[in-house]
């Protein structure tokens, strides 16, 4: 991409603690790498107003924001989800979004995996009981009842992506059978899997295991409602490490209180953080983890650098590997 002067990179709210990764892969192109970060949509107009290119994480870049940054021309969340980025209002702007698909595909199947057999198998509620000092080892089981076997079980997959997928290899191994709902995906692909295609009704009314991996949308957006959490099986537990707000958070609240299903583990909230005062830190069948999901040591790293690739491509002139707004290109025929 022509540039004039040193092409300004700015990341705006770094879940870190230097730019030292970015640094490491954007000095090829001699960019001028800042850092910050901000608190608000107001600090970034504030500090990136000369900015090229922005690495953005949980900040949203909203319609303003992006109007009012006349230079930029690329904006990489450094993450797999960029609902928090108005996609409309950036190509309407010529600026091109990236995300980081393949950062942490096998770090949040890993986690779902300890979800599931985390309250499939009772363990966090079994280890505090034990830590207390008085259990009864030849009797205690009785206190846990019931916990159900795995293997032979169902489970249901919403959104069948990279996640979706390797929770599904894992959770074969476990012995489950796998069904799956992904409107978006041509039978083929299921197919090649192993896995069985089903309505979103199906799906919950089948399952002993269900787990979250798609995208927030607006198709999305409340995906498992109050009616949709109604058909789940009682003895059922739900885990959604994807996005808070596609589950209604209100119906959860209520179905596991009223253990309409067995139990849930949550990774993500419809606001996060979440508040002191949730009720669901007060829900005795509930396991919560906060947004971690995608952490190990080695993600952390490899979020940094393709998102700092992406851009390295973008301003050689190559086409960035994940272009999320593709009607964008319009603007930018030489990276086609
Ligand atoms: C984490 O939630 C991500 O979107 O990468």
């Amino acid at each position: 991409m022509q540039q004039r002067g040193r092409i300004k990179v700015v990341i705006v709210d770094s879940a870190f603690e230097d730019a030292s990764v970015e640094n490491m892969i954007l000095k090829e192109i001699n960019a001028d790498v800042q850092f910050f970060h901000c608190k608000d949509e107001e600090e970034i107009v504030r500090i990136a107003k000369e900015a090229n290119a922005i690495i953005n994480n949980l900040l949203p870049m909203s319609k303003e924001t992006i109007s009012a940054l006349d230079k930029l021309q690329l904006i990489v969340r450094c993450a797999v989800g960029y609902d928090n980025i108005d996609l409309k209002a950036a190509t309407e702007n010529k600026v091109v979004i990236c995300n980081v698909p393949d950062y942490c595909t096998a770090e949040v199947a890993d986690h779902t995996l300890g979800l599931i057999l985390s309250l499939s198998r009772k363990i966090p509620w079994i280890d505090s009981y034990t830590k207390k000092g008085r259990a009864d080892f030849s009797a205690d089981w009785k206190n846990f009842a019931p916990i159900y076997r795995l293997n032979g079980k169902t489970a249901g997959i919403i959104g069948f992506g990279k996640i979706g997928r390797e929770v599904a290899k894992r959770l074969k191994a476990f012995g489950l059978r796998i069904l799956v709902y992904d409107p978006y995906l041509p039978q083929k692909i299921f197919e090649n899997f192993g896995v069985a295609p089903v309505a979103l009704e199906d799906l919950l009314k089948t399952s002993d295991i269900v787990s979250i991996h798609c995208p927030l949308t607006k198709d999305t957006y409340h995906l498992i409602s109050k009616d949709k959490l109604g058909l789940m099986k009682k003895t059922a537990i739900l885990v959604n490490v994807s996005r808070g707000p596609i589950v209604d958070e209100e119906a959860l609240y209520e179905a596991l209180k009223n253990n309409l299903i067995q139990s849930a583990a949550l990774d993500v909230f419809e606001k996060e953080p979440l508040e002191k005062n949730s009720p669901f830190l007060k829900l005795k069948n509930v396991i919560i983890t906060p947004h971690i999901a995608w952490y190990s040591e080695e993600a952390a790293i490899d979020s940094r650098k393709f998102a700092s690739e992406e851009i390295l491509r973008f301003f050689k002139g190559v086409k960035p590997k994940n272009i999320v707004n593709l009607e964008v290109l319009k603007y930018y025929p030489q990276l086609e």
